[in-house]
């Protein structure tokens, strides 16, 4: 039960107040609005109240007696961590992949040859809900674990809309018994399934005409996103779905210039997408587009770890104005992790982004590459109670010490859930 409680003693209270309405861009990305000794006051799941200790207890009208006090002891207070791109529901894993990449074989290989996303696909058809479920249950506490409070979950491992549906199904039912809040993105347009192999365009109009009306008129999903990639979709046929989407009321999401170059980054300006994510290729136009449309950069250098590939240029896009939110893309071929910390730290040793940068990518930018700034993102008044207290004195220091799960304490909608 959300009570009353009262974080205090922060050696940092990071807040990111006052960016609930855009994205942070360019120089403001550093402006973490941090308070020494800090207190944060929820009530009944929502924050009431971030400030300094003394701020906050001269004002505080609660019942102190029936409150829970949670020290944090000198740690560093943030709101709770955001995962903007995950492929959350899916059966299997594929480490005998990883091996062959190991050997000299490429990720695109793999997927022409008949693996990759395919061989998950054909795992994620057979497998029953119950099944799926759970492991994306434990999947979940272990993202929760490491200070994720809300994440986003795509299909993408049917291409056929009974598979798609179960797992948007799954992650539906996830959110409600899950303390993780779930948002969901319709991703039909994963890869080609090999029976149309020779008429892609015809797997096109089957995704517009069947697919995304269901998803729509369900109202499974909120976004649309498309694996637009050489040899997966082009540009014209990732318009082509975008736009369907948009008409049905679905936001833009896309893959964007993760392997080739391929202007998916002007398509997403052009489209005025939510998000264009990956980016590892993005040609100089298209950043140049992308800060002008006002596109969220969702920047996966977990993706480019694993896959022993080019980083994003993370430094170019937020010097010409790109907001960048970063992300796991946790999934069973490309990037199987749940640690965002993590991939902070990559953010910075790999791709230049400064620790302020990087926490601003993963909660208030986060929130609004899921179009949910004005609900989480920053600790100020009326949004949710999602909280990640890590066991550093400050946020240079979570960076700094890498390779460590930080996390100390997570509070979701003002309840303890990981102590
Ligand atoms: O974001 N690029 C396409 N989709 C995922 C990988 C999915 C998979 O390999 O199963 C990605 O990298
Ligand atoms: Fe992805």
């Amino acid at each position: 039960m959300a009570g009353t409680i009262l974080i205090r003693n922060a050696s940092q209270l990071v807040t990111l107040k006052g960016s609930s309405d855009a994205p942070l861009t360019g120089e403001a990305m550093s402006r973490l609005e941090v308070i020494e000794n800090g207190t944060v006051w929820i009530e009944d799941g929502l924050i009431k109240l971030a400030d300094s200790d003394e701020a906050v207890m001269a004002q505080f009208t609660g019942n102190y007696e029936a409150a829970e006090i949670i020290d944090a002891n000198g740690r560093l207070v943030v709101p709770g961590l955001i995962d903007p791109h995950t492929h959350l529901v899916h059966a299997g894993s594929r480490e005998e992949e990883f091996n062959m990449r190991l050997s000299g074989a490429s990720y695109m290989d793999i997927m022409n040859a008949g693996g990759g996303i395919h061989a998950t696909a054909s795992k994620t058809k057979k497998a029953a809900p119950e099944d799926l479920f759970q492991a994306a249950y434990n999947t979940l506490n272990e993202f929760l674990l490491h200070g994720v409070t809300t994440l986003e979950a795509k299909s993408g491992y049917g291409m056929e809309w009974e598979t798609e549906k179960k797992q948007l199904q799954v992650a539906k039912e996830l959110n409600e018994r899950h303390p993780i809040d779930i948002i969901r993105t319709f991703m039909g347009a994963h890869a080609v399934p090999k029976e149309y192999k020779e008429r892609p365009d015809t797997f096109v109009d089957h995704i517009i005409e069947y697919m995304l009306p269901r998803a729509a008129e369900e109202g499974l999903a909120e976004f649309n996103d498309v694996f637009c990639e050489q040899g997966v979709f082009t540009p014209e046929q990732s318009r082509r779905i975008l736009e369907a989407g948009k008409k049905l009321g679905l936001k833009a999401k896309i893959h964007a210039d993760e392997i080739e170059p391929y202007k998916g980054a002007e398509l997403a300006a052009e489209l005025g997408a939510i998000s264009a994510e990956h980016l590892l290729k993005a040609s100089e136009e298209g950043i140049k587009k992308m800060a002008e449309a006002g596109v969220i950069g969702v920047l996966l250098p977990g993706t480019a770890f694993f896959l022993m590939a080019e980083f994003a240029d993370a430094r170019k896009m937020i010097d010409s104005g790109v907001p960048i939110a970063l992300s796991t893309d946790f999934n069973p071929g490309s990037s199987p992790t749940v640690s965002l910390p993590f991939i902070m730290n990559l953010a910075c040793l790999k791709m230049g982004m400064t620790p302020a940068e990087v926490i601003t990518a993963v909660t208030i930018n986060a929130a609004h590459a899921i179009n949910r700034g004005r609900e989480i993102g920053s600790i100020e008044q009326g949004k949710k109670g999602d909280i990640t207290i890590f066991n550093v004195p400050n946020y240079m220091k979570l960076q700094y010490s890498y390779g460590v799960n930080h996390t100390h304490t997570v509070i979701k909608n003002g309840c303890v859930v990981v102590r």
